[in-house]
Order: structure tokens, then sequence, then C-alpha cells
């Protein structure tokens, strides 16, 4: 089997007495999505900082693309042959993005084809407009452009769409999409539980340094997300009662009456038991999600701004 593109082996990063990242390991495959999903201080900048060899680790073993990230001729490999997008892009304010795009290829003995990314990037009518006046959204997608241009194998996003409203969020999900397409192997990291559901073909969940999974979002969900529910809605205390008689786990919590979906006969006994008695309720299905998964797993929900809740 083809060595994997990143391989982490008990990584440990201290800053002082704080451990940032404690002891993990995991390994990246070539052509895969990554997603680094957890709340704020969990440490996912930290391990991607030491992935693009811009951090020593403490301790532990780090090899992307073949290479160790603590070897100096390693590092030089790995550093012409990877793509970043940091946490908090800034290019050069009073250029503009022609120039930017420029500026960011002339470091590379070889770059990609700046015309190109900017057809590939809908920035074309944007390239005399300089950094300082474009939106939020087109700033991250000039940073996402810029991770480009030296054609990198493996691409890091830290975080690529915090800030951005619904819309760009979801144009900047095609675009990664598109990335991968075209045989990038990206390594993602999100607060955002859509984010990973949405793109990642893999997903670690980290909180407070540690791994606490990793697994395809469908994997994560069969073995942490929970039962599927039948849920009547304000069904009150008489469906209780009448559920009760059929089945063994019925909940009532503030008048919604749920109980356990394992097949379509669930539904059917409590929709004829319902019918016979006359009682009406609006009834949904509910599935597990990610959301459930990482709750179940860090006891906390993280907010919209990437704090554990
Ligand atoms: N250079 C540093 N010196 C000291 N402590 C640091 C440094 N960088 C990060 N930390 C601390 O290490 C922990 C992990 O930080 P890190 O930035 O890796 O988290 P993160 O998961 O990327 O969080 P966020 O979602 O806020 O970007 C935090 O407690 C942070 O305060
Ligand atoms: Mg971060």
């Amino acid at each position: 089997m083809p060595e994997a593109t990143i391989t982490v082996e008990h990584l440990v990063k201290k800053y002082g007495d704080l451990t940032a990242v404690d002891d993990i390991s995991f390994e990246v495959q070539s052509g895969e999505i990554f997603a680094f999903l957890g709340p704020n201080g969990a440490g996912k900048t930290t391990t991607v900082e030491i992935l693009e060899c811009l951090r020593p680790p403490t301790s532990g073993e780090v090899r992307v693309l073949g290479q160790s990230v603590t070897d100096r001729k390693g590092v030089e490999q790995i550093k012409k042959r990877v793509g970043i997008l940091p946490q908090e892009f800034a290019a050069l304010d009073r250029l503009t993005v022609e120039e930017n795009l420029k500026l960011f290829a002339a470091m590379y003995d070889k770059s990609a084809s700046v015309s190109q990314l900017i057809d590939m990037f809908g920035l074309r009518d944007k390239t005399k407009v300089r950094f300082t006046n474009l939106s939020g959204g087109l700033k991250q997608r000039v940073g996402i452009a810029a991770s480009l241009v030296n054609n990198p194998d493996l691409v890091f996003l830290d975080e690529p769409t915090t800030g951005l409203d619904p819309e760009i969020r979801r144009a900047t999900w095609q675009i990664i999409n598109d990335l991968r397409k075209r045989g990038k192997t990206i390594f993602l990291t999100t607060h955002y539980m859509d984010e990973a559901q949405e793109l990642a073909n893999r997903i670690a969940i980290i909180v407070k340094g540690k791994i606490a999974t990793i697994g395809t979002p469908e994997e994560l969900i069969a073995k942490f997300g929970g039962e599927k529910l039948i849920v009547f809605k304000n069904g009150g205390d008489s469906l209780f009662g009448t559920l009760h008689r059929f089945f063994d786990n019925v909940s009532n919590v503030n008048g919604d009456v749920t109980i356990p979906y394992t097949d379509v006969r669930d539904l059917q006994v409590a929709l004829s038991a319902m019918t016979e008695r006359g009682i009406r309720a609006e009834m949904e299905i509910k599935t597990p999600r990610l959301d459930d998964v990482f709750l179940k797993l860090a006891g906390f929900r993280i907010t919209e701004g990437g704090e554990a809740r």
C-alpha cells in the first residue's frame, strides 16, 4: 500500500504548561477531504501549523508527502508541494487581486498560471480591484486561489468559511469540492458541523487537544448518533398512555411524545392505535446528525462562533 499523504503518530505540542495537542495519531489518504472538527482552542490550528512545517512539534512523528516535518531537507520538499490558507488570511491591501496573486506566485520556482487561477475562481472582473476593497467572501476566495499558486498536491484550509454569509459559504464549499475532484488532498479545519458533514470524506473530532473519534460522517452517525425517533408533536398524556401499551420506550418531553423508530411497522402500530382512539398529532421522524455525535462525544455543542456551549 502506498504511504499515506499525512501520517501523524503520538503528536504532542506544549506551550509552556499548556498541552495544546495531546498525543494524537491519524492518517490522511491521498485524494480525500479530511476534516478536523472542534471548538475554539481545541488545537486545530496548532496541528495544521505543525503539518505545514510552520511550528515544531514537542514530540511525536509527523510525515507529510513522504517527508518528516522535522527534517530540514524534508521541510523544503513539503513546502514546495503544499498549499496553505491560514486562519487569518491577509494579502497586501493596496495591491490589486492580480498583483497579489502574482506576488504569491513569485515565491515559487514553478507556479500555476495566475490568469487561470483568476478564471477558475471567478475573479476576472476583480483583477484590478485592490484587496482592501473586496468583500469578506471575495477576500477568502483570493486566499484559496493564493493557496494554489504552486499547484500543490495537498491543500490546508484553516476555517475557510468562518464569518462568511450562508450563500458565500455554499459557493466556497463548491470550490473546495472542485479541488478534490481535480485530485487534491484537502486538510480542512472547521467548527461548523454542516461544513464537515457536507465536504469531508472522513472527520476527526478534536476536543481539548485530543481526538475523540475518526470516521466517515456515516460511520460516526451510526456509531454515536443514537437512534432514529418518531416524534408526535404535542401528543400529550393521552397519546403517551396509548403508545405505552405497544412500546417499551416511550417518552414525553414537554408534551412531545417520542418512540424509537426501528422500522416502518413501528409507525404502522402507532398510527393505527391513534386512529382507533381518534388521537391526532403532527409527526416527524428525527434522524441523528453530526451535532448529536459531537454532543455525545464532547458533552457540549458548538455555537455559531465556535465556542463550547
Ligand atoms: N503561540 C501560542 N502560545 C501559547 N498558547 C497558544 C499559542 N497558540 C495557541 N495557543 C493555545 O493553544 C490552544 C490551542 O489553540 P489553537 O489555535 O490550536 O486552537 P484552534 O482549535 O485552532 O482554535 P480556533 O477555533 O479558535 O482557531 C489554545 O488554548 C490556545 O490559546
Ligand atoms: Mg484555529
